[in-house]
Protein backbone atom coordinates (compact mmCIF):
# COMPACT_ATOMS: atom_id res chain seq x y z
CA UNK A 1 0.00 0.00 0.00
CA UNK A 2 1.31 3.64 -0.95
CA UNK A 3 -0.19 7.17 -1.06
CA UNK A 4 0.25 10.99 -0.30
CA UNK A 5 -1.91 13.33 0.27
CA UNK A 6 -0.97 17.13 0.45
CA UNK A 7 -2.80 20.87 0.48
CA UNK A 8 -4.29 22.66 -2.39
CA UNK A 9 -4.81 22.35 -6.23
CA UNK A 10 -0.58 23.64 -6.50
CA UNK A 11 0.77 20.27 -4.97
CA UNK A 12 -1.51 18.33 -8.00
CA UNK A 13 1.46 17.82 -10.10
CA UNK A 14 4.15 17.34 -7.58
CA UNK A 15 2.03 14.14 -6.29
CA UNK A 16 1.64 13.03 -10.05
CA UNK A 17 5.61 13.03 -9.76
CA UNK A 18 5.37 11.66 -6.36
CA UNK A 19 3.10 8.74 -7.68
CA UNK A 20 5.81 7.41 -9.85
CA UNK A 21 7.86 6.87 -7.41
CA UNK A 22 5.87 5.73 -4.90
CA UNK A 23 4.36 2.81 -7.53
CA UNK A 24 7.75 1.38 -8.09
CA UNK A 25 8.84 1.15 -4.34
CA UNK A 26 10.77 3.95 -3.91
CA UNK A 27 10.58 6.00 -0.47
CA UNK A 28 8.34 8.10 0.83
CA UNK A 29 11.14 10.60 1.84
CA UNK A 30 12.00 10.68 -1.67
CA UNK A 31 8.22 11.57 -2.91
CA UNK A 32 7.87 14.19 -0.06
CA UNK A 33 11.00 16.18 -1.44
CA UNK A 34 9.91 15.30 -5.29
CA UNK A 35 5.97 16.81 -4.37
CA UNK A 36 7.33 19.96 -2.82
CA UNK A 37 10.30 20.84 -4.87
CA UNK A 38 7.73 20.70 -7.67
CA UNK A 39 5.44 23.42 -6.20
CA UNK A 40 8.54 25.57 -4.80
CA UNK A 41 9.72 25.77 -8.56
CA UNK A 42 6.35 26.68 -10.02
CA UNK A 43 7.03 30.37 -10.53
CA UNK A 44 3.09 31.03 -10.68
CA UNK A 45 2.53 29.72 -7.21
CA UNK A 46 2.72 33.16 -4.79
CA UNK A 47 3.40 31.33 -1.28
CA UNK A 48 5.82 28.67 -1.53
CA UNK A 49 9.59 28.69 -2.93
CA UNK A 50 10.10 30.75 -6.39
CA UNK A 51 7.70 33.09 -7.02
CA UNK A 52 6.73 33.20 -3.41
CA UNK A 53 5.25 36.60 -2.37
CA UNK A 54 7.72 38.67 0.29
CA UNK A 55 7.73 40.28 3.67
CA UNK A 56 6.70 43.79 3.97
CA UNK A 57 10.15 45.04 3.24
CA UNK A 58 10.12 43.08 -0.20
CA UNK A 59 12.63 40.46 0.76
CA UNK A 60 11.46 36.61 0.24
CA UNK A 61 11.56 35.03 3.53
CA UNK A 62 10.63 30.80 3.39
CA UNK A 63 10.03 28.12 5.84
CA UNK A 64 10.17 24.70 5.30
CA UNK A 65 10.59 21.42 7.11
CA UNK A 66 10.98 17.76 6.93
CA UNK A 67 10.31 14.68 9.03
CA UNK A 68 10.31 10.83 8.92
CA UNK A 69 8.02 9.19 10.52
CA UNK A 70 10.16 5.59 11.35
CA UNK A 71 12.66 7.69 13.33
CA UNK A 72 10.81 10.91 13.99
CA UNK A 73 14.43 12.83 12.77
CA UNK A 74 13.21 16.63 11.62
CA UNK A 75 14.92 19.14 9.88
CA UNK A 76 13.40 22.61 9.37
CA UNK A 77 14.46 26.24 8.04
CA UNK A 78 12.92 29.44 8.69
CA UNK A 79 13.29 33.07 7.24
CA UNK A 80 15.70 31.39 4.79
CA UNK A 81 16.77 33.68 1.77
CA UNK A 82 17.59 33.14 -2.02
CA UNK A 83 18.25 29.46 -1.68
CA UNK A 84 17.10 27.09 -4.46
CA UNK A 85 14.83 24.47 -2.25
CA UNK A 86 14.00 24.81 1.52
CA UNK A 87 12.62 21.40 1.72
CA UNK A 88 15.85 19.56 0.49
CA UNK A 89 17.45 21.65 3.12
CA UNK A 90 15.37 20.78 5.44
CA UNK A 91 15.51 17.09 4.83
CA UNK A 92 19.42 17.44 4.17
CA UNK A 93 19.32 19.16 8.26
CA UNK A 94 17.03 16.04 9.45
CA UNK A 95 20.03 13.99 9.20
CA UNK A 96 21.81 16.39 11.67
CA UNK A 97 21.82 15.17 15.47
CA UNK A 98 21.92 19.27 16.60
CA UNK A 99 20.73 22.30 14.83
CA UNK A 100 18.94 20.70 12.97
CA UNK A 101 16.34 23.94 12.67
CA UNK A 102 17.83 26.48 11.18
CA UNK A 103 16.94 30.43 11.13
CA UNK A 104 17.47 33.21 8.76
CA UNK A 105 21.42 33.75 7.87
CA UNK A 106 22.61 30.66 9.72
CA UNK A 107 20.09 28.16 7.64
CA UNK A 108 21.35 29.91 4.05
CA UNK A 109 25.33 29.34 5.41
CA UNK A 110 24.44 25.86 6.16
CA UNK A 111 22.59 25.47 2.70
CA UNK A 112 25.55 26.81 1.14
CA UNK A 113 28.07 24.92 2.68
CA UNK A 114 26.47 21.60 1.88
CA UNK A 115 25.94 22.91 -1.67
CA UNK A 116 22.80 23.74 -2.07
CA UNK A 117 21.84 26.13 -4.80
CA UNK A 118 21.78 29.84 -4.34
CA UNK A 119 19.03 31.64 -6.20
CA UNK A 120 17.31 34.67 -6.15
CA UNK A 121 13.86 33.37 -5.45
CA UNK A 122 11.91 36.94 -5.53
CA UNK A 123 10.28 36.99 -9.66
CA UNK A 124 9.85 40.24 -11.01
CA UNK A 125 5.97 39.04 -10.72
CA UNK A 126 5.88 38.47 -7.41
CA UNK A 127 7.73 41.91 -6.85
CA UNK A 128 5.44 43.76 -8.89
CA UNK A 129 2.19 42.39 -6.65
CA UNK A 130 4.24 43.36 -3.56
CA UNK A 131 4.51 47.06 -4.79
CA UNK A 132 0.95 47.03 -5.95
CA UNK A 133 -0.58 45.82 -2.37
CA UNK A 134 1.90 48.13 -0.67
CA UNK A 135 0.50 51.26 -2.53
CA UNK A 136 -2.94 49.66 -1.85
CA UNK A 137 -2.48 49.47 1.16
CA UNK A 138 -0.97 53.18 2.21
CA UNK A 139 -3.48 54.49 -0.16
CA UNK A 140 -6.72 52.46 1.74
CA UNK A 141 -5.34 51.88 5.14
CA UNK A 142 -6.17 47.75 4.53
CA UNK A 143 -5.27 45.37 6.77
CA UNK A 144 -1.72 44.57 5.26
CA UNK A 145 -1.94 40.33 5.89
CA UNK A 146 -3.45 38.43 3.27
CA UNK A 147 -2.38 34.63 1.82
CA UNK A 148 -0.58 31.87 3.65
CA UNK A 149 -1.35 29.16 1.67
CA UNK A 150 1.50 26.10 2.93
CA UNK A 151 2.17 23.01 0.70
CA UNK A 152 1.67 20.11 3.46
CA UNK A 153 2.24 16.87 2.20
CA UNK A 154 1.82 13.45 4.16
CA UNK A 155 3.48 10.15 2.17
CA UNK A 156 3.17 6.49 3.13
CA UNK A 157 5.59 4.00 1.10
CA UNK A 158 5.27 0.51 0.37
CA UNK A 159 7.95 -0.45 2.72
CA UNK A 160 5.24 1.30 5.65
CA UNK A 161 7.13 4.42 6.33
CA UNK A 162 5.64 7.53 6.25
CA UNK A 163 7.57 11.19 5.89
CA UNK A 164 5.87 14.72 5.97
CA UNK A 165 7.18 17.57 4.79
CA UNK A 166 5.84 21.97 4.63
CA UNK A 167 7.08 24.94 2.60
CA UNK A 168 5.89 28.22 2.54
CA UNK A 169 6.79 32.27 2.37
CA UNK A 170 4.70 32.65 5.09
CA UNK A 171 1.95 35.21 5.45
CA UNK A 172 2.09 38.03 2.61
CA UNK A 173 3.58 40.99 4.09
CA UNK A 174 4.66 39.08 7.41
CA UNK A 175 7.09 41.69 9.46
CA UNK A 176 10.88 40.35 9.03
CA UNK A 177 11.52 37.47 11.10
CA UNK A 178 7.97 36.38 11.65
CA UNK A 179 7.67 32.31 11.31
CA UNK A 180 4.54 30.32 10.89
CA UNK A 181 3.17 27.23 11.45
CA UNK A 182 4.88 25.28 8.67
CA UNK A 183 8.21 24.55 10.21
CA UNK A 184 6.72 24.05 14.01
CA UNK A 185 6.67 20.25 14.58
CA UNK A 186 2.96 19.41 16.20
CA UNK A 187 1.89 22.45 14.18
CA UNK A 188 2.52 22.58 10.51
CA UNK A 189 2.95 18.49 10.46
CA UNK A 190 3.64 15.62 12.23
CA UNK A 191 4.13 11.84 11.46
CA UNK A 192 4.38 8.75 12.91
CA UNK A 193 4.96 5.65 10.58
CA UNK A 194 3.44 3.23 13.14
CA UNK A 195 0.08 5.83 13.33
CA UNK A 196 -0.49 7.81 10.12
CA UNK A 197 0.48 11.66 9.45
CA UNK A 198 -1.08 14.82 9.11
CA UNK A 199 -0.03 18.71 7.66
CA UNK A 200 -1.53 22.32 7.90
CA UNK A 201 -2.11 24.92 5.92
CA UNK A 202 -3.40 28.06 6.97
CA UNK A 203 -2.92 30.80 9.59
CA UNK A 204 0.13 30.09 11.01
CA UNK A 205 -0.22 32.58 14.21
CA UNK A 206 -3.80 30.57 15.05
CA UNK A 207 -2.31 26.92 13.91
CA UNK A 208 0.39 26.94 15.97
CA UNK A 209 -2.10 27.67 18.99
CA UNK A 210 -3.95 23.99 19.05
CA UNK A 211 -1.18 22.00 17.61
CA UNK A 212 -3.43 20.38 15.43
CA UNK A 213 -1.43 17.93 12.99
CA UNK A 214 0.08 16.50 16.14
CA UNK A 215 -3.39 16.63 17.80
CA UNK A 216 -5.10 14.74 14.66
CA UNK A 217 -2.06 12.09 15.03
CA UNK A 218 -2.45 11.83 18.34
CA UNK A 219 -6.32 10.86 17.45
CA UNK A 220 -5.47 8.66 14.66
CA UNK A 221 -3.47 6.81 17.42
CA UNK A 222 -6.42 6.26 19.75
CA UNK A 223 -7.97 4.66 16.79
CA UNK A 224 -9.85 7.46 14.87
CA UNK A 225 -10.23 6.94 11.16
CA UNK A 226 -7.77 10.35 9.51
CA UNK A 227 -11.43 11.60 8.94
CA UNK A 228 -12.88 11.61 12.25
CA UNK A 229 -9.72 12.85 13.64
CA UNK A 230 -9.20 15.86 11.27
CA UNK A 231 -13.01 16.44 11.87
CA UNK A 232 -12.32 16.56 16.05
CA UNK A 233 -9.17 17.88 15.97
CA UNK A 234 -10.29 21.22 13.51
CA UNK A 235 -13.92 21.98 14.47
CA UNK A 236 -13.09 21.32 18.21
CA UNK A 237 -10.21 23.30 18.27
CA UNK A 238 -11.82 26.13 15.98
CA UNK A 239 -14.55 26.47 18.35
CA UNK A 240 -12.87 26.53 21.62
CA UNK A 241 -10.36 29.18 19.71
CA UNK A 242 -13.48 31.57 19.08
CA UNK A 243 -14.96 30.98 22.51
CA UNK A 244 -11.44 31.66 24.51
CA UNK A 245 -9.34 34.21 21.73
CA UNK A 246 -12.56 35.57 20.46
CA UNK A 247 -11.70 34.21 16.71
CA UNK A 248 -10.02 32.21 14.61
CA UNK A 249 -8.48 32.35 11.38
CA UNK A 250 -8.53 30.16 8.39
CA UNK A 251 -7.28 26.67 8.42
CA UNK A 252 -7.31 23.29 7.07
CA UNK A 253 -5.57 19.90 8.08
CA UNK A 254 -4.61 17.11 5.99
CA UNK A 255 -4.15 13.36 7.15
CA UNK A 256 -3.40 10.12 6.01
CA UNK A 257 -2.85 7.05 8.22
CA UNK A 258 -0.28 3.39 7.98
CA UNK A 259 -3.33 1.82 5.92
CA UNK A 260 -3.56 4.77 3.51
CA UNK A 261 -7.15 5.53 4.19
CA UNK A 262 -7.36 9.88 4.06
CA UNK A 263 -9.10 12.50 5.39
CA UNK A 264 -9.25 16.48 5.90
CA UNK A 265 -11.38 19.56 7.97
CA UNK A 266 -11.04 23.08 6.58
CA UNK A 267 -12.93 26.05 8.20
CA UNK A 268 -12.72 27.76 4.71
CA UNK A 269 -12.81 26.65 0.98
CA UNK A 270 -9.64 24.40 0.85
CA UNK A 271 -8.31 22.19 -2.27
CA UNK A 272 -6.09 19.10 -2.10
CA UNK A 273 -4.87 16.44 -4.16
CA UNK A 274 -4.47 12.89 -2.95
CA UNK A 275 -3.10 9.45 -4.71
CA UNK A 276 -3.34 6.26 -3.06
CA UNK A 277 -3.29 2.57 -4.13
CA UNK A 278 -6.73 2.80 -4.11
CA UNK A 279 -7.57 6.18 -5.30
CA UNK A 280 -6.29 7.62 -8.88
CA UNK A 281 -4.70 10.88 -8.38
CA UNK A 282 -7.65 13.75 -7.82
CA UNK A 283 -7.99 17.22 -6.60
CA UNK A 284 -11.30 17.85 -4.50
CA UNK A 285 -12.26 20.19 -2.53
CA UNK A 286 -13.27 20.48 0.75
CA UNK A 287 -15.87 22.92 2.60
CA UNK A 288 -17.24 23.24 6.38
CA UNK A 289 -19.72 20.76 6.70
CA UNK A 290 -22.99 20.56 9.17
CA UNK A 291 -22.18 19.33 12.49
CA UNK A 292 -18.42 19.14 13.13
CA UNK A 293 -18.40 17.35 9.34
CA UNK A 294 -16.21 18.12 6.28
CA UNK A 295 -18.08 18.09 2.59
CA UNK A 296 -15.58 16.46 0.08
CA UNK A 297 -16.42 16.90 -3.54
CA UNK A 298 -14.19 16.21 -6.70
CA UNK A 299 -12.80 19.89 -8.14
CA UNK A 300 -14.93 21.00 -11.43
CA UNK A 301 -13.84 22.05 -14.85
CA UNK A 302 -14.56 25.36 -14.20
CA UNK A 303 -13.23 25.61 -10.88
CA UNK A 304 -9.52 24.48 -12.55
CA UNK A 305 -9.77 26.54 -15.98
CA UNK A 306 -10.78 29.32 -13.28
CA UNK A 307 -7.86 28.73 -11.39
CA UNK A 308 -5.28 28.51 -14.26
CA UNK A 309 -6.55 31.72 -15.44
CA UNK A 310 -6.14 33.47 -12.19
CA UNK A 311 -2.79 31.99 -10.94
CA UNK A 312 -1.38 33.29 -14.56
CA UNK A 313 -3.59 36.89 -14.79
CA UNK A 314 -1.61 39.81 -15.73
CA UNK A 315 -0.59 41.82 -12.59
N1 LIG B 1 0.79 28.50 7.37
C1 LIG B 1 1.79 29.32 6.90
C2 LIG B 1 2.06 30.48 7.74
O1 LIG B 1 1.23 30.96 8.48
O2 LIG B 1 3.17 30.98 7.65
Amino acid sequence: MWGMIATWRMAHDGVLAAKAILEQQGSCQDAVETAIKAVEDYPFYKSVGYGGLPNEEGVLEMDAAFMDGDTFKIGAVAGIVDVENPISVARSLSEEKFNSFRIGQGAVAYALAEGFQPKEMLTPRAKTIWEKRKAEIAANNLDPYDGHDTVGVVALDEHQSMAAGTSSSGLFMKKSGRVGDSPLSGSGFYVDSEIGGAAATGLGEDLMKGCLSYEIVRLMGEGLAPQEACDQAVYDFEARLKKRYGKAGAFSLIALDKQGRWGVATNVEFTFSVATTNQEPAIFMATPGPEQTTVIEPITKEWLEAYEKRIKAPV
